[in-house]
């Protein structure tokens, strides 16, 4: 969590899930007035998209599950 209490959300931005679903996810969170930024592969790709928030990853991650760990 970042010093001022505000969630990070980092979504995986390797090639993977940028294309099976990280790339519908940043818009969406865009336009939901949600900030995030791209994170790096992390190995997970099978599970993609791969959303960090703060300590946890979220595999196979959808809109829903990103706003339940907020
Ligand atoms: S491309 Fe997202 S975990 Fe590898």
């Amino acid at each position: 969590m970042r010093s001022d209490n505000r969630k990070e959300i980092k979504v995986c931005y390797g090639p993977r899930c940028r294309d099976y679903g990280g790339e519908a996810l940043t818009v969406r969170l865009k336009t939901l007035g949600i900030d995030s930024e791209a994170g790096e592969c992390q190995s997970l790709c099978p599970h993609s998209p791969v959303v960090h928030v703060n300590d946890k990853f979220i595999p196979g991650a959808s809109i829903d599950e990103i706003i339940e760990r907020l």
